[in-house]
């Protein structure tokens, strides 16, 4: 399931975010590429451990914790600590699958990347190439969003993005562990529960069917969920 979250952070947090990623150290993004993967990559990243990532990472997660768009869609159990990348002209990522498992030094956690979520920090006006195209049964979804938005993906899908001929592509990337690890029942879970919330707004809260119908999403969930 591709999910496009808008306006995951607001014109002013892009705009702290871009006036502090321009005052920072960018390394090679190797450094957290799998074996595969690093020979298909070419894009700068700002180090893991760097203050201001972890400063702009809580931003996000922030951002994440208040968005209803993004914990019906994702049903997050744990999020990676955002990462930033760059890709300037003439640089790109050829087709890769994200690594399964991702360890987080500090607290000593594994992260099992259930999903892939990628925040764009620059206007689509200010580069050309640099989609993100990502493939699964319907074949190729390009993505190119808004500055703010974000574009959440199966980690287990097939992916790349696209070489710059323009301009720089700012983003930050990270994954989710969901409690719900199966794509295609988490999937039911959103469509439920948008449902519920159209339900609710054509027939009002009190509606017997509406709290019906809320008890079996949650009863659902209950199932499904591993915490
Ligand atoms: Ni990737």
């Amino acid at each position: 399931m591709l999910v496009k979250v808008e306006r995951l952070l607001s014109a002013d947090e892009v705009a702290h975010c871009r006036s502090v990623l321009e005052q920072t150290e960018w390394v090679d993004g190797r450094i957290t590429a799998g074996a595969q993967s690093a020979l298909a990559k070419n894009n700068l990243q700002v180090p893991e451990d760097a203050p201001q990532a972890r400063a702009l990472g809580e931003i996000i997660l922030r951002a994440l914790g208040r968005n209803p768009v993004f914990n019906s869609a994702a049903v997050p159990l744990r999020v990676f600590p955002p990462l930033f990348n760059r890709y300037d002209a003439g640089m790109g990522f050829g087709a890769h699958v994200d690594n399964a498992i991702r360890f987080i030094a500090g607290p000593n956690i594994r992260v099992r990347t259930d999903i892939s979520a990628t925040v764009f920090l620059s206007d689509p006006a200010d580069y050309d190439g640099g989609e993100l195209v990502i493939q699964d049964t319907y074949g190729e979804h390009c993505v190119k969003f808004a500055a703010g938005d974000m574009a959440l993906y199966p980690a287990s899908s097939l992916h790349r993005v696209e070489t710059i001929t323009r301009g720089s592509r700012w983003a930050s990337f990270f994954w989710v562990q969901s409690m719900v690890k199966d794509d295609g029942a988490r999937a039911l879970l959103y469509q439920f529960d948008q449902s519920i919330i159209a339900t609710r707004a054509a027939l009002g809260d009190e509606h017997a069917a509406v709290l019906g119908l809320t008890a079996a999403y949650h009863n659902l969930l209950r199932k499904w969920a591993e915490v």
